[in-house]
């Protein structure tokens, strides 16, 4: 059992933040198979957020079915902490997120992300701020930092627990490590030992096989699913039934049927939102096909949403004819080209 301050997850899995990629469609698509036991929003800018809209913003999003939903803030300076706190108490958010993990140059150079790990004194005030604030539950996400090194790594994990942080997820990499560098999940293991709130391993988990190592490894108290998420949706299901022994509905794949209905999920934004998401999701969906980088690419090339949907029929009435029975191709080319936002929550 994964408790967050007073918040019991179903499952101890965790859909992991993603810019352009955690937003209402993919998070529908995951909740759809089950096993998830928290959903995320992509970074969100904490200068930015009290002023947008979020019924309209391609960040916020949402249909109620979406829940509990963790909203992740990148900040920059302790003095957005406030407002975007209020901002996320009116927007129901469940849980608070902080990112001190992203390694962009951009989101450093900005103060932000993994560039806050050398500053821990900042990160103290961004805390204490932050749990001043809200009773809702606050966690963050790091890195392991910029070497393997347990003295400072340690120093930083106890300083936000002592701050009131309520949960920690660590993505077992260095800030200058690639994803193709094996993660290093024993360091989650350090990590848990040195704390009392929950710790939740991230990073490099592709499979049911993978999950059980990572458990092994880190004996983390959860795990946290990126980029499986957007390939294989049903992963967060796989493994609350194999290795949580949780009761999750088996359903039978359809690759084509699971990318028309991510599609349908675009429909919540505004339309010039649509394409960029949808080539962000088919670049990690395609990875199920052994061809399908021809998928990507045509997706990639295609300049509106209906030529994209086109080649991705296309795609799949060639390689995977079985899985396009049942596919409402025409319905869904209807609702990609029009204007509207269909289930979005509303005032
Ligand atoms: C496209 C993309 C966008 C990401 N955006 C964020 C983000 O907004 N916030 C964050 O904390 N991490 C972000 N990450 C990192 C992921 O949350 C996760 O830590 C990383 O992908 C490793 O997990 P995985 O191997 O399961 O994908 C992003 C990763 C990817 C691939």
């Amino acid at each position: 059992m994964l408790k967050i301050k007073d918040k019991i997850l179903a499952a101890p899995l965790l859909l992991a933040p993603m810019a352009g990629l955690t937003h209402s469609a993919l998070r529908t698509l995951v909740l759809s198979f089950g096993g998830a036991g928290l959903l995320s929003t992509e970074m969100l800018s904490a200068r930015r957020l009290p002023k947008e809209n979020q019924y309209v913003s391609p960040y916020l999003v949402r249909t109620k079915e979406e829940f509990p939903l963790s909203y992740q803030l990148l900040i920059t300076d302790v003095q957005e902490i406030g407002p975007a706190i209020v901002a996320l108490h009116r927007m129901a958010a469940d849980v608070v997120d902080l990112n001190f993990g992203c390694p962009a140059p951009r989101i450093r150079k900005a103060g932000g992300g993994s560039s806050l790990m050398s500053d821990p004194l900042r990160v103290r005030g961004i805390i204490r701020t932050a749990r001043r604030r809200t009773n809702l539950p606050l966690t963050a996400k790091i890195r392991l930092g910029e070497r393997l090194e347990q003295s400072s790594l340690r120093d930083f994990c106890t300083m936000l627990q002592d701050e009131g942080l309520d949960m920690l997820t660590v993505h077992a990499r260095l800030r200058g490590e690639s994803f193709a560098r094996k993660p290093h999940w024993e360091w989650v293991e350090k990590v848990k030992n040195w704390l009392d709130i929950p710790v939740v391993a991230n990073g490099g988990i592709f499979s049911v096989k993978d999950a059980a190592r990572c458990l092994s490894l880190s004996n983390a108290d959860g795990l946290m699913l990126g980029r499986a998420a957007a390939q294989k949706p049903w992963l967060f299901a796989a493994i609350a039934r194999e290795i949580y022994g949780i009761s999750v509905p088996e359903w039978k794949i359809s690759l084509p049927r699971l990318y028309g209905e991510f599609a349908l999920g675009l429909t919540r934004f505004r339309p010039e939102r649509r394409l960029g998401r949808l080539k962000e999701f088919t670049h990690y969906f395609s990875l199920n096909y052994a061809f399908g980088h021809h998928l990507a690419m045509a997706v990639q090339k295609s300049t509106t949403l209906t030529q994209a949907w086109r080649q991705a029929v296309c795609f799949f009435e060639r390689t995977d004819p079985e899985g396009m029975i049942g596919v409402a191709d025409e319905e869904v080319s209807t609702a990609l080209s029009s204007p509207y936002i269909s289930d979005v929550m509303r005032p």
